[in-house]
């Protein structure tokens, strides 16, 4: 697979065209961003761990019938994945109180949820990535009331997934936030599932092994991706 043009640089990927024009490279950088930038860094092989996590999570996800954007892992930090037209939303699921939730409504850090709690925002950093709700994105013009409808049915059974695949490893999911993008008609999970995109605790000592450990100076940041990284790959 040929690697062509830069056509985006976001905060932690590098997008590249190919020589197939349904395809892209996606590339894992180092870089670590946090409360929309306002927090830098890098955590050294960070782009390493999360493309061998995403990929593991989006086989499991694929073997499990939900349509992704990816298509193989190419390099330690490269995966190939469909070129598709991103739906400017991120979508959160929380599973139990953390981060924005905790800010926004006052809720206690930890605090159970008696349902889950599906957000959307819309992905704009240059409004802060705001809370929106489903009359904002189809009035915006932002996606139609059937493509809304399919990512909501596609993120919860990507809640119900990855919840189990977690728990499996001992590692329960607190959050998440997801990308959808457009693709010949339909929509499919893009960008990456990663601890940069997800809260993870360890069952049981409640120790954090995802980004958190960078947005708030936790420590031994590099050792939250690499425990994860253990764990999903059973090495
Ligand atoms: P939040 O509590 O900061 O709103 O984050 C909820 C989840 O979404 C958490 O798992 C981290 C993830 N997330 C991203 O992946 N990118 C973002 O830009 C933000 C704000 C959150």
């Amino acid at each position: 697979m040929e690697k062509r043009a830069n056509i985006y640089e976001g905060k932690a990927k590098i997008l590249y065209t190919t020589d197939d024009q349904d395809l892209l490279i996606q590339y894992f950088k180092d870089d670590a961003t946090a409360f929309n930038a306002k927090k830098k860094g890098t955590v050294d092989e960070k782009g390493i761990m999360n493309n061998a996590i995403s990929t593991k999570v989006f086989e499991y996800l694929g073997q499990n019938g939900v349509p992704t954007h990816f298509v193989r892992k190419l390099s330690d930090r490269e995966m190939l994945v469909k070129k598709v037209e991103i739906v400017k939303v991120e979508v959160i699921i929380r599973n139990r109180a953390a981060g924005s939730l905790c800010r926004n409504y006052g809720v206690t850090e930890g605090k159970t949820l008696t349902s889950p709690i599906l957000e959307f925002c819309y992905k704009e950093d240059a409004f802060n990535d705001p809370l929106m709700n489903d009359y904002h994105i189809t009035a915006l013009g932002i996606a139609t009331e059937q493509e809304i409808a399919k990512i909501k049915e596609i993120t919860f059974k990507v809640n119900d997934l990855m919840k189990k695949f977690f728990l499996a490893l001992k590692i329960e999911l607190i959050d998440f936030k997801l990308e959808f993008g457009r693709y010949k008609g339909g929509i499919i999970l893009a960008d990456e599932v990663s601890p940069d995109t997800c809260r993870l605790w360890e069952v049981g000592t409640g120790v954090r092994l995802d980004k958190d450990r960078f947005r708030h100076d936790l420590g031994n940041i590099k050792e939250g991706y690499q425990e994860v990284l253990k764990r999903v790959t059973g090495s």
